[in-house]
């Protein structure tokens, strides 16, 4: 085991993923019926962190009630941001927290191989600070990073208009202790944050080695709805079939069915796929690369390619495909007078009929 703590970042407003966002912490959000923050905290666990500090924002008791709903074999404390004014700016209200070497993870990450390899590296080196880089196809969208002849890092730059190279930033960084020193150093970017990539910048300018290590399997940054859903998809592409639940239907696939879900005779379940405890499908057919939470409803409707929250309701809805539905949501076909759609729905949501 590697020794380190471990800082991971579930604050933030996560205003790409309204309407979802405005009552759920964006780290919070589903993927294979698991907040996204959880796959954070396994993976620094599995690195060797035994202490865990959480820096929390807007809605700090739901990320506090979830995290705290699990048994961690580690210690976490959480430590609250105010304001977000950066990722650098992050590492500055830990302080305190921060006096051995660390793992900084943003939440709202997920990468398939985990980071005890990356751990290893930047251990074997004694590396002031580590990064781990992978290849893209919209280098502008993310820090990116532009290597020397020999492979060493020659500088970083956020969110480039006109990349140097493909490599971006993925969001999870290894520091020594030195790393709050930059982050004193630094003034707020263009987006008026304190960036993590230019705090990075002031160690190589400062002397201080920088290493870099790449990631091969899949890695996604969950910003936005078809994120979400592309995450979805990579995670259940490792399902393994479960079935607890009481299924008469036809099931065709990998499948994972909790206890409590009753699927009737006329309903299909096609993998890869996922639901919860305690639904119901009746007459429905749930498609690939489809999770269902807990308490849900599909009744007479047919769902594909979507997340679905705990306690939605799909009845006589028709096929909903590439969708993500809210707790508690219910789509219904409208049967009474005036005919045509009928909607409550909040602010900033949107509907595709
Ligand atoms: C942040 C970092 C960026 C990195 C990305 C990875 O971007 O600033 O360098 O590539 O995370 O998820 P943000 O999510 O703040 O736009």
């Amino acid at each position: 085991m590697l020794r380190m703590k471990g800082l991971i970042l579930s604050g933030g407003y996560g205003t790409r993923l309204r309407p979802i966002t405005y009552s759920q912490q964006k780290q919070l959000i589903p993927v294979a019926n698991k907040p996204i923050l959880f796959y954070a905290i396994e993976d620094v666990i599995e690195a060797g962190a035994k202490e865990i500090g959480i820096i929390v924002g807007p809605n700090k008791e739901q990320v506090i009630e979830t995290v705290k709903s699990k048994n961690w074999d580690a210690e976490i404390d959480f430590i609250y941001q105010g304001e977000p004014k950066g990722l650098a700016h992050t590492i500055l209200v830990a302080e305190e927290f921060l006096d051995d070497e660390f793992v900084m993870y943003l939440g709202d990450n997920i990468l398939r191989e985990g980071i005890v390899e990356h751990a290893k590296r930047f251990k074997e080196n004694k590396y002031d600070a580590s990064i781990m880089l992978t290849e893209v196809e919209n280098p502008q969208d993310f820090g990116v990073a532009e290597l020397n002849e020999d492979g060493t890092i020659k500088g970083l730059i956020e969110k480039p208009k006109v990349p140097p190279s493909n490599l971006a930033l993925v969001g999870v960084y290894f520091f020594k202790p030195i790393i709050l020193e930059a982050c004193k150093s630094i003034k707020p970017s263009w987006r008026n944050e304190l960036e993590i990539t230019d705090a990075i910048q002031w160690l190589i300018d400062n002397g201080y080695e920088v290493g870099w290590t790449k990631v091969e399997g899949w890695w996604k940054d969950t910003g936005k709805p078809e994120d979400i859903l592309e995450a979805n998809r990579l995670i259940l592409d490792d399902l393994t079939p479960e079935i607890r639940g009481e299924v008469k239907g036809e099931i065709r696939g990998r499948v994972s069915i909790d206890k409590g879900t009753k699927v009737n005779e006329n309903s299909m379940i096609k993998g890869p796929a996922l639901i919860g405890r305690d639904c119901l499908i009746k007459d429905g057919y749930v498609g690939p690369y489809t999770s269902i939470g807990n308490d849900c409803e599909i009744i007479n409707s047919e769902v594909e390619d979507s997340v679905v929250m705990d306690g939605a309701k799909l009845i006589n809805a028709g096929n909903i495909v590439d969708s993500m539905i809210g707790r508690g949501a219910v789509i219904e076909k409208n049967k009474s007078l005036p005919k045509g759609g009928k909607f409550v729905i909040g602010d900033n949501s949107w509907v595709r009929i």
